[in-house]
């Protein structure tokens, strides 16, 4: 098993990386009251097994469930079974999960300890970690959060077993991402590891939910609230990657939507003089390793032009008609770059069609 941990503002998060770390809960938790929150398409009783004093919540994944009502709904249970603040809420599942629960978590009583127990490799890899929390709103994602640290985060390799082969492409996306833009020496070992990774050895697995956390955990210690211009590199291939799920009416699963993202922006990068020669072909390389989609041609749904480029528009990172984008200078560093929404527009135009 593999530990990390990391200071925040107001929490220290302990991640515990390995097959069998659930083990740790029996520990961490001993007989305090526990609130367990669980995708109810799961297994969780080794989960069950370690804890002594809980009540269960079964619930539904998706993004319907990133929904202020449904949150309310899970509100009610803590409420009725008199949860405090001495309590833990566990969040088992998918981004979904930990997204609504930890929203939960954080404003029920202004706070309750939380523990995310990721069960993709996309939980794992990134929307268990960092702190943000939320839920959509009239179609628009994550529009409604918190950022609230978890104390533990528990990443049981074992549940990633279950995992359909397409869930953990998707969330391979997000750590290419970091190999990218961020480590060098991850992109390295991507480049050598696939099949191990895709035959879901625990080993590889446990090296790539490491590598990852460790480079998204020191991105948030940074930049915790998204105020100095430091975590805004994880969004790298996120801004014509979220134009490109709003223009397919988030059809276009998220991973595959930034998997062409990162090549568009590459290619911006390269064509504005920011990115050496050479990254667009190992960016498109490593995506096309790993069998994701590099072209819209080859996600297989139509896009509506007009809709992706409004999407750009209203962008959270558009200032005064600029765009600040996390851009790749060489493999395994980034800069930060304001781009002109006009000459972005022009860019994913060429890129979209
Ligand atoms: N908070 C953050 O920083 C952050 C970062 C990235 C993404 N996100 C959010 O995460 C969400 C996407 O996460 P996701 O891809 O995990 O989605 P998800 O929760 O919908 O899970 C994907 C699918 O995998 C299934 N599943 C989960 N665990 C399984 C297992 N062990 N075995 C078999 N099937 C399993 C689920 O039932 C679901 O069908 C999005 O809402 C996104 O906005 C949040």
């Amino acid at each position: 098993m593999i530990k990390i941990s990391e200071d925040f503002c107001n929490t220290t998060t302990h991640v515990i990386i390995g097959k069998g770390s659930v083990s740790s809960l029996s520990e961490i938790i001993g007989d305090k009251k526990v609130a367990l929150y669980y995708s109810r398409k799961l297994n969780v009783d080794k989960v069950k097994e370690n804890l002594k004093n809980y009540y269960e919540f079964p619930m539904d994944d998706g993004e319907e469930v990133k929904d202020i009502l449904y949150s309310l709904k899970l509100i009610r249970e803590l409420f009725e079974k008199g949860f405090d603040r001495g309590d833990y809420v566990i969040a088992v599942g998918g981004g979904t999960v930990t997204d609504v629960v930890g929203f939960i978590a954080s404003i029920y009583m202004r706070g309750l300890n939380l523990i995310n127990i990721p069960t993709t490799l996309l939980g794992m890899v990134d929307a268990a970690i960092g702190g943000k929390t939320g839920v959509n709103f009239e179609n628009v994602k994550n529009v409604l959060g918190t950022f609230y640290q978890p104390s533990f985060i528990i990443s049981d390799i074992e549940f990633l077993e279950t995992l359909p082969l397409e869930e953990i492409k998707k969330g391979m996306a997000e750590v290419i991402k970091y190999g990218l833009v961020l480590d060098k020496e991850l992109y390295d070992y991507l480049a050598m590891h696939k099949d191990e990774i895709y035959s879901k050895e625990p080993e590889a697995l446990e090296t790539v939910v490491y590598k990852s956390a460790l480079n998204k955990l020191a991105v948030v210690k940074e930049d915790e609230r998204e105020t100095k211009g430091i975590r805004i590199v994880l969004n790298f291939g996120h801004t014509i990657g979220h134009a490109i799920e709003a223009g397919s009416n988030f059809r276009i699963p998220h991973g595959y939507a930034i998997s062409v993202g990162m090549v568009c922006e590459a290619k911006i990068a390269e064509e504005m003089g920011y990115a050496e020669e050479g990254v667009v072909e190992d960016t498109t390389w490593m995506l096309t390793h790993y069998e994701l989609p590099i072209t819209i041609d080859s996600l297989k749904e139509n896009i509506d032009l007009r809709k992706a480029i409004e999407a750009l528009t209203k962008d959270k990172k558009v200032r005064g008609g600029k765009v600040l984008m996390p851009f790749p200078t060489r493999i395994g560093n980034w800069k930060k770059v304001e781009v002109p929404l006009e000459t972005l527009k022009g860019f994913a135009e060429q890129c979209l069609k």
